[in-house]
């Protein structure tokens, strides 16, 4: 119904996947990972990858204490290969 997974490089935590089965979602589960996540023994610091569109997991992470610290862009374009050409 939920996942949570993370890499503990010294005493930080870095969380990547994490979610909750949409279901289920709302009652509390992802609080509760992410809780049960910074109490193993050794995390004293965590960081999370958030979408800034992403709602939900902004206002769970906020709500837990955690603060935004920087903006990645996402860089993009299309090749056109029609010609060929890279
Ligand atoms: C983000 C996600 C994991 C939250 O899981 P959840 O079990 O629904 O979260 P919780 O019920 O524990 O919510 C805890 C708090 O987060 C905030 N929150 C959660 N869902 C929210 C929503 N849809 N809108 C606004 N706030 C929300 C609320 O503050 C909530 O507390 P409250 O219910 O007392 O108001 C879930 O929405 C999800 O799986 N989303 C899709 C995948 C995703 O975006 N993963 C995160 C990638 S970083």
């Amino acid at each position: 119904m939920g996942l949570l997974t993370g890499d503990l490089d010294g005493d930080e935590l870095t969380i990547y996947d994490f979610f909750v089965d949409g279901a289920y979602q709302r009652r509390g589960i992802g609080r509760a990972l992410v809780g049960a996540a910074l109490g193993e023994p050794g995390v004293r610091a965590a960081a999370a990858e958030v979408n800034v569109d992403n709602v939900a997991s902004r206002a769970l992470f906020e709500a837990l204490g955690f603060e935004p610290v920087r903006t990645v862009s996402w860089y993009a374009r299309r090749l056109d290969r029609e010609d060929g050409a890279p």
